[in-house]
């Protein structure tokens, strides 16, 4: 197997593999030794010195201007929010929709950027389902577009049976067609590159705690700064360009910020932040196309492994169309996951199979135990192929 970087290191700082063989970074990552010594330098500080506030609120600024430079975007273009879902919610409620507009989205996709469109029906709002199938374009929606239609949401990277959706293509049908266009990129951030400018997206949404290595609470918007008709629909003095200096709240001089911190509510999760950094740091150090280029690797051991045992891949093979690293076996969830948990193996069910999920500090020797525990038991079962 190809070396890209050293796996070997990277997995020293991820001691829950010592524990058990964890192949569910899609449901969330382990904590790291940088991560947490980052939470563990926010306690001591909070603790002994109170911050100062201003301290972490500089790194606070660091971290987005890393952020931005991940998704090749300005740092002015860049908020910070609580998870996917408020990202999603923000974006739904800041685009210019009404009575009578159409949103376009996969059906299946990840319920928390569907319900987030899907409350706008109380705005007399619809949103459209195009059916999920293995590849997912601009031509997959083009025909469902009507002189209705204002804008397309949907995720990079599916959660249950990793498509890789071909956003660049419907970003270039958004700006072909004047739409605006949402981006969930909650399961590829931290593995896949982004790139929000080629994309064409008007808003992208994450949390950070799959990819980007810290734990639930925090997650990011991208807003294309360009777009200054999108205002946000809560406010707080954080939220303004002009908040008022005497701590007076007045009517007048309400103009949101010409920043992303428009959509920026109160204070923040200052210790996850600076987790945050200390991810991104890693992330950078090893370099994003590495990871991906390993996870692809992995992957096709993965493939041709469930191949050999006749345990179907559910969702796309193809390199061009998958995700690097999530994967799912059609083995019945029911039936297998408690096994996989007894022998010490972490995966997810899913809505059809098991879902095996790599992070940077997998190794080949994951894959095999994986793919063991899957022959022995069939073998001990005298099941010759499990496939769906
Ligand atoms: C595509 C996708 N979006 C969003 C989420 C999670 O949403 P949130 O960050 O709001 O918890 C997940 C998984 O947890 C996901 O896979």
């Amino acid at each position: 197997m190809t070396h890209y970087y050293n796996v070997e290191a990277v997995r020293k700082l991820f001691p829950v593999v010592e524990k058990m063989t964890y192949l569910d970074s899609g449901f969330q990552t382990p904590m790291s030794t940088p991560v947490r010594r980052a939470l563990e330098a926010f306690i001591q500080e909070s603790y002994e010195t109170a911050g100062p506030k201003s301290v972490w609120i500089d790194r606070m600024e660091e971290t987005r201007a890393k952020i931005a430079a991940l998704l090749n975007a300005a740092r002015e273009e860049i908020a910070f929010t609580k998870n996917t879902s408020e990202a999603m919610n923000i974006a739904a409620n800041a685009l210019p929709l009404k009575a009578g507009d159409n949103v376009l989205m996969i059906h299946g996709d990840h319920p928390n950027n569907a319900y987030a469109f899907l409350n706008l029906k109380k705005k007399g709002v619809e949103v459209r389902f195009i059916p999920m199938t293995e590849i997912v374009n601009a031509d997959s929606f083009r025909a469902q577009i009507d002189a209705n239609t204002k804008a397309i949401s949907m995720s990079y990277v599916a959660f249950h049976a990793g498509h890789r959706f071909d956003v660049e293509s419907v970003g270039a049908l958004c700006k072909e067609k004047n739409l605006y266009f949402v981006i969930d990129i909650m399961q590829a951030v931290g593995v896949v590159p982004i790139d929000a400018k080629k994309v064409g997206a008007t808003f992208i949404g994450s949390g950070t705690h799959k990819g980007l290595l810290v734990p639930q609470g925090l997650g990011l918007l991208y807003w294309d700064h360009t777009r200054t008709e999108l205002e946000p629909a809560y406010l707080a003095a954080i939220s303004l360009e002009n908040p008022p200096a005497d701590f007076i709240a007045r009517p007048d001089n309400m103009a949101p910020s010409f920043t992303a911190g428009r959509f920026e509510l109160g204070n923040f999760n200052l210790p996850a932040i600076q987790g945050l950094s200390a991810a991104l740091d890693l992330i950078n150090e090893i370099g994003i196309e590495k990871i991906q280029a390993h996870c692809f690797d992995l992957g096709d051991g993965l493939i041709a492994g469930l191949d050999e045992l006749g345990v179907k891949l559910v969702g796309p093979r193809d390199r061009a169309h998958r995700a690097p690293h999530i994967y799912v076996a059609a083995l019945p969830a029911e039936e297998w996951i408690d096994f996989f948990a007894s022998k010490d193996v972490r995966v997810s069910p899913e809505r059809d199979g098991v879902r095996i999920s790599l992070g940077m500090f997998n190794t080949e020797a994951d894959i095999d135990r994986f793919l063991l525990v899957v022959k022995e038991r069939n073998a001990s079962a005298g099941r010759t192929t499990t496939a769906a």
